[in-house]
């Protein structure tokens, strides 16, 4: 059984087509409402689609002697609240529970999916910010807002995702749940694709990164049950559901973003292609063709691992270390000199492994000295191990 929490903001109404939508898929759906959510939307219209009377009365005469809010927490398979409001938030953050949603909430020990919807200013308050952020820190999964026209009138974040999106993150999550939830508690930090370097409002230096491995890397960790932020430079890719995606340029962006969540991470997972130099000046203007011969200037980007290495205490730290010639000896100097507990090499010039390519080939060398030939596999099937290597190292 799949219960829906629904609370009261305008957005309640596209919770019907989530409710359907998964009615049709085959799953047994309960439906709870808070008061305010039904002066949105009557309860009968959720009832009459899934065919169960709506729950939002904390005193309801359970005819078994049963006490609802805990037969419902154990019967559910997963929570899903769409949409939660600020004050929904806020309440579960502080551990209230006064009403028959919160208190649910609080009993339940499954998997519990949160779709925020409110005004962007309300979203991007502090207040909301970090009740979410700590939240996710206790293995709640959030879905992040879309971007577009609010209800108010506002244009910004903070409009609930659309029912194909909610649907497709709550099917994901119960299919996961066959997979090993042995990552449930841990925040793992995760760079991917390329950083770009601009040298004038038109044009850069980059490299041929897609981001495939670490949005692989990404999918599975959120899958086992961690907590995911990811980094991105600029890819062609859809971040995974349930993942917190900060997207960034440059490789003093991704520096940036990279420290502000570091001391949050259990694990850190350098998949990014950096760029190791930028341009020492950046043009306002665009460049002209001028002379036959142009020389341009590049300063060294500071190595956003080798600071983590040099810095951390508690963290696991991995890297990857791209070599077309002696693979092994240059990622174990990598290794070492930036202080990590692995690193994970692949020689680009192998068929089947680098940049663009679904399977990678790659040896795994951890700081014990222990050395893992991996032979040629999906990048998702590549994630695990390397996931699997993270939770040894963990332990070690
Ligand atoms: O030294 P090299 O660039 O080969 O090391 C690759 C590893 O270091 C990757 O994990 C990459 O994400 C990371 N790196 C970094 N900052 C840089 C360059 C590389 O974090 N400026």
């Amino acid at each position: 059984m799949i219960t829906i929490g629904v609370t009261g903001g305008i957005a309640a109404y596209k919770t019907i087509d989530v409710a359907s939508t998964l009615k049709k898929l085959g799953h047994d759906i309960q439906i709870v409402m808070t008061k305010n959510a039904t002066n949105f939307v009557s309860p009968l219209s959720f009832a009459s689609i899934v065919k169960h009377p709506v729950i939002s009365d904390m005193f309801l005469d359970d005819k078994n002697g049963e006490i609802l809010h805990i037969e419902l927490a154990k019967k559910s398979d997963l929570l899903l609240i769409a949409p939660a409001t600020a004050n929904f938030i806020g309440k579960l953050r502080a551990g209230i529970a006064d009403d028959f949603l919160s208190t649910l909430v609080l009993a339940c020990k499954k998997p519990i999916i949160i779709a925020p919807a409110m005004n962007s200013n309300m979203y991007s308050n502090t207040i909301v910010t970090e009740n979410i952020a700590y939240l996710k820190s206790k293995g709640f999964i959030f879905i992040e807002p879309d971007v577009g026209l609010l209800a108010c009138g506002d244009v910004g974040i903070g409009k609930l995702p659309s029912p194909e999106t909610i649907v497709r993150l709550v099917v994901n999550t119960i299919n996961s749940r066959k997979i090993k939830q042995d990552l449930i508690g841990k925040t793992y930090l995760i760079t991917a694709g390329p950083t770009i370097e601009a040298l004038d409002p038109m044009r850069y230096i980059s490299n041929y990164s897609t981001g495939k491995m670490g949005y692989a890397l990404s999918e599975m960790a959120q899958k086992r049950g961690a907590n995911v932020i990811l980094i991105s430079g600029p890819t062609n890719l859809i971040a995974p559901a349930g993942v917190t995606k900060i997207d960034v340029k440059s490789a003093m962006d991704m520096y940036h973003a990279v420290l502000k969540y570091f001391d949050q991470s259990d694990v850190v997972i350098k998949s990014a292609a950096v760029a190791d130099f930028r341009p020492k000046h950046f043009s306002d203007q665009k460049i002209k063709k001028g002379d036959d011969t142009f020389i341009l200037e590049l300063v060294k980007n500071p190595d956003i691992l080798k600071t983590l290495g040099d810095t951390k205490k508690r963290q696991i730290l991995v890297g990857f270390a791209a070599e077309s010639t002696d693979l092994i000896a240059n990622a174990q100097t990598k290794l070492k000199s930036k202080n990590l507990d692995l690193i994970v090499a692949n020689n680009i010039t192998n068929d089947g492994a680098g940049f663009g390519l679904t399977t990678n080939i790659v040896t795994i060398i951890d700081k014990n000295g222990n050395i893992d030939q991996i032979p040629k596999m999906s990048k998702d099937d590549l994630a695990n191990i390397i996931l699997d290597k993270t939770i040894a190292m963990s332990i070690d």
